[in-house]
Order: C-alpha cells, then structure tokens, then sequence
C-alpha cells in the first residue's frame, strides 16, 4: 500500500514541478536607450523566481506584425521578488542586445549569468542589493557597449571584469550610489578609463575564488532555509524530502528483506541437510537394532530350548529318582 501512495505523491510533485514554471507577462513596446535608441521590448512587472533551474514561460501579444525574434530587449521591474537571475529567456528571445532590471534582491553575479546572450550591448542593474561581480560576467558578451549599475550596494568586482572587453568600445558607464559614485557618458575614452581603474581600485575583489565557493555554500543553505519558508514550495520541498527519506527507508528495507530472504534459504537448506542426515542415522540405528534384535531372538530361542531340556530333565529325575546314571 506504501508503494501505491508514494506512487501517487510521486505523480501530483511531477504535476506540480511541470505547471510550476516562472511565466513571465510581456507588455510588448518599442522603447529606447541611450546609444541604442530603439528596441523591441518585453516589458515585464514583478517576476517573483524564487527557485534555481525553473523553466520560464513567456506569454503576451506582440505588436501587429512582430514575433519572439524581433524581442531586443528584455526590461524587468521585480519589487524585490527576484531572487534568482532568469534563465534561459535566450530560448524565447534569441536576439537580445538589452537587459535592464530594477529592485533585484541577487547579491553575487557569479558570472555565467549572461553567457546566453551573446549580442548583449546593454546591461543595467538599477537599485538591487547585488554587493559582488564575478570577473566573469562579460566574457561571453564581446559587444557591452553600455553599463548601469547605479544605486547597487555594490561593494566588491573581480579584477578581470573588463579583461574580456575591448575598452574602447564602451561608451557608458554609471556607478552611481555604490563603492563609488561616478558615471561617464559621452565619447570621453579617458574618463571612462579613469572609472575603471577607481572601480577596481575601491571595489576590490581580494580572494575572489574562496568568496564564490563559499557564497555557493551560503546559498545552497539559504536555499533550503528559503524551502521551510513558502507556502507550496514548502510542501513540495517537505515532500520530496519525506519522499527521499522514505525511499531510502525503503531501499534499506528491501535491502535487509533480501538479505532475510537469503539467510532464510540457507537454513531451510542448512535444515533438509540436517534432516536427510538425521533420518539416515536413524534408519542406520533402526537396522542395527533389527539385526540385535535377530541375534537376541536366536539367544532366547537357544536359552528356551535349554530351559526346556531341564524341565524335562528335573521331571525325569523326580519322577523316577532312581534313573540317575
Ligand atoms: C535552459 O536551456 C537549456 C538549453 O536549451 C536546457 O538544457 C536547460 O535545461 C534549460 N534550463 C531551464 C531551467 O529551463
Ligand atoms: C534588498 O534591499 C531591499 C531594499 O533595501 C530590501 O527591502 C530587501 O529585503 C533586500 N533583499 C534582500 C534579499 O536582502
Ligand atoms: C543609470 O540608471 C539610473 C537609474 O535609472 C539613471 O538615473 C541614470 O541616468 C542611468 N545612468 C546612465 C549613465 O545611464
Ligand atoms: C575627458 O576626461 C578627462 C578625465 O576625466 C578630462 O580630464 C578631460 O578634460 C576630458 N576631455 C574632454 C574633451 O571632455
């Protein structure tokens, strides 16, 4: 009956994983940035994604005559319910150059975040409490021309963060309101060299390989305390983990029933041995009994004929005293 009900939970968390996917609500719209002055938009108001390695489902109505791979841009308002970066709108939109976001709650990049978009020109976080940027960010985005990380608590940005690009082709950069407090706009090649090297300078990034593996850590913890702490994913979350509890139980179950099982065999093996063994005795003692019995038989019969010969014998001498020889 376990089986069955398992079975059935096992079903409903399946269901459940499959309709839980974070749906992100396009309002599609043609909008503008500095440098890059008009794109398609997906506009987005508060996508709460709480969880890692969720599918994203995009829905919406485009413009009149416009589809997913017209989508240039990718603009997110969260209200501080993103918790982790979104993954794979790249499958929706294959074509993005612009990604803005406002109110994330991430505190690290750890870098891989924007391997997906390839094309990416533009990249703004606006008031979020990201605190660290991984060196790896842009390797995988050769044409950032354009960087917003204005009013961020940033504090700490891998040394290498502008290694992969080619800084003569950044056109823009604001820092406002974090370590330091500096933008540059315009074509000001020297200016906005100077901004990097007081970006690394005042936001250094000491041991930056210790600090991601530890902060993987921190998160993993914080992901499973963030388990115990919301409605449905708290469920499923206990459940599955009631589930992996009793399927180990389970599995150690069947385990010592197998090797019960087996033990078993043995001593009904072990005991025909022991009991083809005991009847041979048995029958071994019963013949030799037999053949005891045959010579004792043969005894008695010698000692009753012996006995016979001296009744005989007294009745003869006492019937007639005088036949003695
Ligand atoms: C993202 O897309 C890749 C490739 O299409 C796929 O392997 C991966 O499972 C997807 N991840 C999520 C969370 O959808
Ligand atoms: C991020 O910062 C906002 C505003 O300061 C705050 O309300 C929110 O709780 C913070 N989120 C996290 C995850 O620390
Ligand atoms: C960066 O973003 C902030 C907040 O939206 C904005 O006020 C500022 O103008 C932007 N700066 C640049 C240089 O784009
Ligand atoms: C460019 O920026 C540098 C450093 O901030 C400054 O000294 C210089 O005057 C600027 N040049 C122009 C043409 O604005």
């Amino acid at each position: 009956m376990t089986k069955k009900i398992l079975f059935a939970i096992f079903v409903v968390l399946i269901l459940f994983d499959a309709v839980e996917s974070f749906t992100a609500n396009c309002n599609y719209k043609v909008s503008s940035y500095v440098i890059i002055n008009s794109v398609y938009e997906c506009h987005i108001f508060d996508i709460p994604i709480t969880s890692e390695n969720k599918d994203i489902s995009v829905t919406g109505s485009h413009l009149s005559g416009r589809n997913n791979n017209d989508v240039t841009s990718i603009w997110i308002v969260s209200d501080w319910t993103l918790t982790f970066f979104p993954k794979n709108f790249s499958n929706f939109f294959p074509n993005i150059k612009v990604i803005s976001i406002y109110y994330l709650s991430i505190e690290a990049l750890y870098g891989d975040e924007l391997n997906e978009f390839p094309n990416l020109e533009l990249f703004e976080i606006i008031s979020s409490n990201l605190t660290t940027i991984s060196s790896r960010l842009f390797e995988k985005t050769p044409k950032i021309r354009v960087i917003n990380f204005s009013y961020t608590s940033l504090e700490r940005v891998g040394h290498d963060l502008f290694t992969p690009l080619n800084v003569l082709q950044i056109k823009w950069l604001a820092f406002y309101g974090n370590c330091i407090n500096q933008y540059e706009w315009s074509y000001n090649q020297t200016a906005i060299l100077s901004i990097i090297d007081e970006l690394l300078e005042k936001c250094p990034f000491d041991d930056e390989e210790n600090f991601f593996t530890t902060i993987s850590l921190a998160t993993t913890t914080e992901k499973n305390l963030a388990c115990t702490d919301r409605n449905i994913e708290y469920l499923v979350c206990d459940l599955k983990n009631e589930i992996e509890g009793i399927q180990g139980n389970l599995k150690s179950k069947e385990e010592r029933m197998d090797k019960f099982g087996s033990q078993l065999a043995q001593i009904q093996e072990d005991t025909q041995i022991k009991i083809r063994e005991i009847e041979a005795t048995f029958q071994n003692e019963l013949t030799k009994m037999g053949e005891e019995m045959q010579v004792k038989d043969g005894k008695i019969q010698i000692f009753e004929s012996r006995l016979k010969w001296m009744e005989e014998e007294v009745l003869r001498l006492t019937t007639n005293p005088c036949a003695c020889k």
